[in-house]
């Protein structure tokens, strides 16, 4: 029977710290007792630092998130058990989801949480969130699009023809009209190509190449602002199927954006390679003042801007271009640092529907 009996705890133990999710056991006095290997993991400390610790003290340096503890055994205190949630911002930056549920009184006298790691769940449904707000928007801008392009080509037109006759004290509202006009025919093309990629043409080329051409189209822009361009390509770098224009213009939204968050001048670097012959990795880092963590996931947003000027689409319609090459696009960041745009690429051909 003894030996039954150790058998039975054994398995018991087995199963406790095995557990994909994170448990930890603690008493009345809100003391850990005990935790499993995947609840170190998610704490990032070693069983020494765990058991011992008051549950109230886990996130003693951050208030609001001991608060969020409080309230959540007092709801178990209340009534047995308590499911809740944390979003925790990591050492590295990096924003963690977490779910966890307590059950009081599991064994006499002691509670038992259940944290389970959602970061992937919660990521999956912000991608899925922001993918539906850019389809709607797409069909609305198919709409509104073709609606303003007649009457502007009309404007545009005779805006041309009254240019002779516009006295030279009003040559500066004339200028103001051109500008403004070329500025929504520009917001203009963008919703086009969101509602409706056009004729798309999908090529092997040379990216470096494309990133060349981008470089030169963009190079008065940055002596503007007193911007300095560092590049490494690897050499040898295999062609990528893609489309070369709307590449392009995905490296002139980033490449502008780095420019635009550098006003008194700085580095920006752009760096080409392969990644074990699967991917191309460009990788564009500036020296602006970087994007606060919380705001990392409002880009590619519709409208998302910071910028008085700006119409926050340049981000989304590059997030769409990247996707339709099967891609992704990942940013670092750090505040007064600067941030790292890094885009990959897959290497082999994929079939566009
Ligand atoms: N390299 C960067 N450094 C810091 N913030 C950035 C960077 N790139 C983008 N952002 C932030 O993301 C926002 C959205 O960028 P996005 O390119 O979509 O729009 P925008 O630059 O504001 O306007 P535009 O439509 O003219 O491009 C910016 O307003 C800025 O706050
Ligand atoms: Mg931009």
């Amino acid at each position: 029977m003894e030996k039954e009996l150790l058998k039975s705890e054994q398995k018991f133990r087995r199963i406790f710290e095995d557990s994909m999710d994170g448990l930890i056991l603690w008493n009345d006095m809100y003391q850990i007792v005990d935790t499993n290997c995947s609840a170190l993991r998610i704490f990032g400390l070693p069983k020494d630092k765990l058991v011992g610790r008051s549950v109230l003290e886990l996130f003693s340096h951050l208030n609001e998130k001991k608060q969020e503890i409080i309230n959540h055994i007092e709801q178990v205190t209340n009534n047995g058990k308590q499911s809740s949630s944390m979003v925790i911002e990591g050492i590295d930056g990096g924003v963690r989801h977490f779910d966890y549920s307590t059950k009081r009184g599991i064994i006499d006298g002691l509670n038992l949480t259940v944290i389970i790691d959602v970061t992937e769940k919660a990521q999956m449904q912000e991608q899925l969130r922001k993918s539906d707000r850019l389809n709607l928007i797409g069909e609305l801008a198919a709409g509104i699009a073709h609606e303003i392009r007649n009457p502007m080509t009309a404007l545009k037109g005779f805006i041309q023809l009254l240019e002779p006759s516009i006295k030279a004290e009003h040559s500066m509202y004339y200028e103001v009209i051109t500008s403004e006009l070329a500025r929504i025919d520009s917001i203009i093309n963008e919703f086009l190509i969101l509602a409706k990629p056009q004729e798309t043409k999908y090529l092997d080329k040379d990216i470096c190449q494309i990133m060349r051409e981008t470089i030169d189209l963009l190079s008065a822009q940055a002596v503007l602002y007193n911007v300095q361009f560092y590049t490494h390509y690897e050499e040898q770098l295999p062609h990528v199927y893609c489309e070369p224009n709307q590449l392009k213009k995905v490296f002139i939204n980033l490449i502008k954006n780095a420019i635009e968050v550098m006003p008194n001048g700085g580095e920006i670097t752009i760096a080409i390679n392969s990644i074990k012959d699967q991917f191309i990795q460009i990788s564009i880092r500036d020296e602006g003042m970087g994007i606060p963590v919380d705001k990392i996931k409002k880009l590619g947003e519709p409208f998302y801007t910071t910028k008085e000027k700006g119409t926050g689409l340049g981000l989304m319609v590059s997030y769409r271009i990247i996707e339709e090459h099967n891609g992704s696009i990942e940013v670092d960041s750090e505040e007064g640092i600067g941030t790292l745009f890094k885009i990959k690429i897959p290497l082999k051909p994929f079939i566009k529907v």
